[in-house]
């Protein structure tokens, strides 16, 4: 019993904590922030929005409630399972996986990014390439900003910006 506990523990800090090598550690974004960006955007059903590290699925929960079509990665599978439960009764999904080899489905039209400083210019390069077979992104990054690149706006804690 205590060996399982044991390697319970050590586990759950590789997944929460050793994240930080990869991407930005859990820390889910204020559910009064979200709403004000959503409610300012006017989000609604002819909007994909996809969350590059979905975390607990609360982001994408807050958009599927205006209507919004929504999507997320995830590396941690605790995480994951907590979004399943959050998003079954919508059509969304997390799906379990590195956000750097995740593919924006077609028609994204959203993505939101609550992500670190040092992993900003990485984001920068992936949703360059992304943007290749999606179209127009309007990228929402909690907090954090492109070096060298002018948000289109700014609502809130959130610097928006047109890729
Ligand atoms: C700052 S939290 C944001 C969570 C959520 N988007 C929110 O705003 O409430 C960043 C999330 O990214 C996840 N993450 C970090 N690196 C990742 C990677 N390479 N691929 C997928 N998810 C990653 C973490 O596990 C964490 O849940």
């Amino acid at each position: 019993m205590t060996v399982f506990l044991w390697l319970l523990v050590i586990s759950l800090g590789v997944v929460f904590f050793g994240v930080v090598l990869i991407g930005p550690p859990f820390v889910p974004a204020l559910r009064r922030d979200t709403e004000a960006l959503f409610e300012a955007l006017n989000l609604g059903d002819r909007d994909l929005l996809v969350d590059l590290g979905a975390g607990d699925g609360r982001v994408l929960q807050l958009a599927a409630e205006r209507g919004a079509k929504v999507s997320g990665v995830e590396i941690n599978p605790f995480l994951v399972f907590a979004a399943w439960v959050r998003l079954r009764r919508f059509k969304g999904s997390v799906v379990l996986g590195d956000m750097w080899k995740y593919r924006l489905p077609e028609g994204t039209t959203h993505v939101f990014a609550f992500s670190a400083e040092v992993f900003m210019n990485k984001l920068e390069r992936y949703l360059t390439t992304q943007r290749s077979h999606t179209g127009e992104l309007t990228v929402l990054c909690y907090g954090f900003r492109f070096r060298g690149r002018e948000p289109e706006k700014v609502i809130g804690a959130f610097n928006c910006y047109r890729f």
